[in-house]
């Protein structure tokens, strides 16, 4: 039997979201902000980050692949959709459900560089460090952890999941 423990309520999530949000504004007031979700992970995340912001904001997304049915990183990226919006002297965030390895950020950060971004920032509901491989600098956190396969609020195991409205841990 597959076990589910908490680890993020709704209300945690909630109070988080919206206080990163508060960060972004503040930091980007005088900046052409785009924010880049990550499908398919981050859309929840990035729906609910969006309606805290105070300045404004446009909304593209990419959708890169690494991972197949398994719970751990191929090592691979696949970009399988690029964004539409021209990021020409743009102020890029892009808006990350999990960061793992670092090997799908490290890509899509050096993708978006080259498409010709002023800036990149990394915004991730949650920062998992132990099978970090690759030195992603993230700038806003929603919650940090050691360790365990995470699953709701948008993370999936096998593409399911995604719908719950709290993050846990899955114990297969
Ligand atoms: P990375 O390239 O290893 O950092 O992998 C990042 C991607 O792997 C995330 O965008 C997720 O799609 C997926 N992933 C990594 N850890 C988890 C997890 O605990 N739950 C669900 N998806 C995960
Ligand atoms: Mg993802």
């Amino acid at each position: 039997m597959s076990e589910f423990i908490p680890i993020l309520t709704r209300e945690e999530i909630e109070k988080r979201v919206a206080e990163v949000a508060q960060e972004i504004s503040n930091d980007y007031r005088d900046r052409d902000l785009i924010l880049i979700g990550i499908l398919k992970g981050a859309f929840i995340f990035l729906a609910d980050l969006i309606r805290h912001l105070s300045i404004p904001v446009q909304v593209d997304f990419m959708c890169a692949s690494s991972y197949g049915r398994s719970t751990s990183s191929s090592g691979r990226v696949k970009l399988i959709k690029d964004v539409e919006l021209d990021l020409k002297s743009k102020h890029v965030i892009i808006v990350e459900d999990i960061v793992d390895t670092g090997v799908t950020l490290a890509y899509l950060v050096e993708h978006l560089k080259s498409s010709g971004a002023a800036s990149v920032g990394i915004c991730a509901l949650i920062d998992k460090h132990e099978r970090r491989k690759v030195e992603v600098e993230v700038d806003y956190i929603c919650h940090a952890v050691d360790k365990g396969f995470l699953v709701g609020y948008g993370l999936d195991y096998a593409e399911f999941y995604r719908n719950l409205p709290e993050v846990y841990h899955l114990k297969l």
